[in-house]
């Protein structure tokens, strides 16, 4: 059953005394997110690979490349969870056409779009503790929830036959499992969903290829179709305060904000599953 909240105008939001940590905050999404919050007074943490607002005030960069399990879990250790409000997660990228694997062993968009927030969350989850404004700490994860995907659980890593769209698919199923598996365990913060929709951004480069004509193409339609960054930054940053979903852990949401239903196929125990295999994943590597 969805529910409604009220949307209030972007530009009467007041963030002062907000402390905002996007992981991906580097690129596309996250980084128009980053962007719209520190202008309405936020203090914005941003980890990635590259720095592209060092002429913007009110924004922290953490360098890193989280395709690494360990590197992810050193990063998380280095930020500032226990005065952290709102958390993002946007870190991603698309399969590419033929199975990539990191140092780790790990499929790279598992381990890019998905395993280094599984990773970060375990490390950050007892660090963050803020009440401020009365509200529990809160955690955007962005992926594409809501889509009916079940992924592949069985063949977690791509180990299998392989097909980049079904490897996209079990990141992508991972990420809402990982929404419904946190809010369920860890009733002391909230945790929601975001799918953006199809938006023009680097996302879809792997997979593509960076400036081919067939990702000229794709990504031309697309940014005539939808949504800038910006606007979906602007639309969706009401969401990321507003009382109305305080009592709503696991709500998942589309690019306007509107609350829509869980994946069919995410069943409890598919979430369970889920959960499993990335600890798996992540015992081996960092040996928990
Ligand atoms: N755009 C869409 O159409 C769309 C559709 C559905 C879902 N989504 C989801 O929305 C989220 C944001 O995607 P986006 O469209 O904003 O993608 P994007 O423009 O490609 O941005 C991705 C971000 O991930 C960072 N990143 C990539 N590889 C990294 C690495 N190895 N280490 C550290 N950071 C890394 C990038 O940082 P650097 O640039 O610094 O490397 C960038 O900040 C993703 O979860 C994606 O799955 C997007």
């Amino acid at each position: 059953m969805t529910f409604e909240w009220t949307q209030v105008s972007p530009d009467s939001l007041e963030l002062e005394g907000k402390n905002v940590t996007i992981v991906g905050g580097t690129g596309g999404l996250g980084r128009a997110l980053s962007q719209f919050l520190s202008s309405r007074g936020a203090a914005v943490t941003v980890v990635g690979q590259t720095f592209r607002d060092s002429d913007k005030e009110g924004i922290e960069f953490v360098k890193s490349d989280l395709s690494s399990m360990k590197e992810s879990l050193r990063i998380a250790k280095l930020l500032p969870a226990e005065k952290t409000d709102i958390l993002v997660f946007t870190t991603g990228i698309f399969a590419a056409g033929t199975r990539e694997e990191t140092k780790e062993g790990v499929e790279r968009d598992l381990a890019v779009s998905y395993l280094n927030r599984f990773v970060m969350l375990r490390e950050l989850l007892p660090r963050l503790k803020s009440q401020q404004f009365g509200v529990k700490p809160r955690i955007f994860n962005m992926g594409y929830p809501g889509d009916g995907q079940a992924g592949n659980v069985e063949d977690f890593n791509s180990e299998g036959k392989y097909k980049a769209m079904g490897a996209h698919m079990t990141t992508v199923a991972a990420n809402e499992a990982l929404v419904y598996d946190v809010a369920e365990k860890h009733p002391e913060v909230n945790i929601f969903g975001l799918n953006p929709g199809l938006v023009k951004t680097n996302i879809r480069n792997n997979f593509l290829g960076e400036n081919s004509w067939k990702s000229s193409i794709v990504e031309f339609f697309i940014g005539w179709l939808s949504q800038s960054p910006e606007q979906y930054a602007r639309g969706i940053a009401p969401l990321l305060v507003t009382p109305d979903i305080e009592t709503r852990s696991g709500a998942i949401f589309n690019n306007k904000g509107k609350n829509i239903d869980p994946s069919k196929p995410l069943t409890k125990e598919l979430v369970e599953k889920y959960a499993v295999e990335s600890a798996k994943l992540a015992n081996k590597v960092l040996g928990w």
